[in-house]
């Protein structure tokens, strides 16, 4: 079933205490409190075990931020999908661009993260999007067709019907510079259009595709209005309460 989310990446951002007290403070926020949204928190590894004790997992989902794409063993400071798993977190971002970016992760390693992560029950929340050279040579919808096909287009319909998908244009991540809300509409209902061809009519309307780039409370309810967005994924304004519930209450 299609969802709403609005889900927070912390990346490398607050240590143990400081996530615990923002996570338990987004909690008694939401707390006696109906959204129209599923709301997730991405945090670092260390934080997963803890957050997930603290928060109500009925209200808030909890996400890691990528997880191996071996299964077990002499991987060094790796952390399996089945780890992840076992602290009680239900999703994983993977194919961040800036994972892809700053450490090497190819269609190819993706392709197996996905596969683990939910043969381990994770749901993963699965990042695509363009640079700002391949959108000014429009290339923008060739490329995210592509990282959709080559990372995700081996799966079988069940399996790819548990996966989120977020676009997040990469010239708009943590810059201030949204896509517009044409703009955004214009990718997710390519990206659905591309599912369908795939997978079938069913199952493109059934996935969730969310935004992320310097969404705010300030744009997040023109952005979610348009008919193929069904969320956003959101950095440096989930790092605050006060600046996440008005995106979760966008919905
Ligand atoms: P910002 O919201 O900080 O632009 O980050 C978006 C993002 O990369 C979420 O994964």
């Amino acid at each position: 079933m299609r969802k709403n989310i609005v889900a927070g990446n912390w990346k490398m951002n607050k240590n143990l205490q400081e996530g615990l007290e923002l996570a338990t403070e987004l909690n008694e926020a939401l707390k006696g409190k109906t959204v129209n949204c599923d709301v997730i928190i991405g945090t670092p590894f260390i934080h997963l075990a803890s957050v997930a004790k603290a928060v109500d997992l009925n209200k808030i989902g909890v996400a890691a931020q990528n997880c191996a794409d071996k299964e077990s063993g002499a991987y060094t400071g790796e952390v399996s999908a089945a780890m992840v798993a076992s602290t009680g977190a239900q999703y994983v971002i993977l194919g961040h661009s800036e994972r892809r970016a700053y450490y090497g992760e190819t269609a190819e390693t993706l392709k197996e993260k996905v596969k683990l992560a939910l043969a381990n029950g994770l749901t993963p929340i699965f990042c695509i999007g363009e640079v700002l050279e391949e959108r000014e040579a429009e290339k923008h919808f060739d490329v995210v067709k592509s990282q959709v096909e080559a990372s995700l287009f081996d799966l079988s319909a069940d399996d790819f019907s548990k996966v989120v998908l977020a676009y997040e244009p990469v010239w708009a991540i943590g810059t201030g510079k949204t896509a517009s809300p044409a703009q955004a509409q214009e990718m997710h209902a390519f990206i659905r259009a591309t599912l369908a061809e795939k997978y079938g009519q069913d199952i493109a309307n059934n996935t969730s595709i969310l935004y992320g780039g310097s969404a705010n409370a300030g744009n997040a309810k023109e952005l979610f209005s348009n008919p193929d967005v069904d969320g956003g994924l959101i950095g440096g304004a989930s790092l605050g309460v006060d600046k996440f519930m008005p995106i979760i209450e966008a919905f």
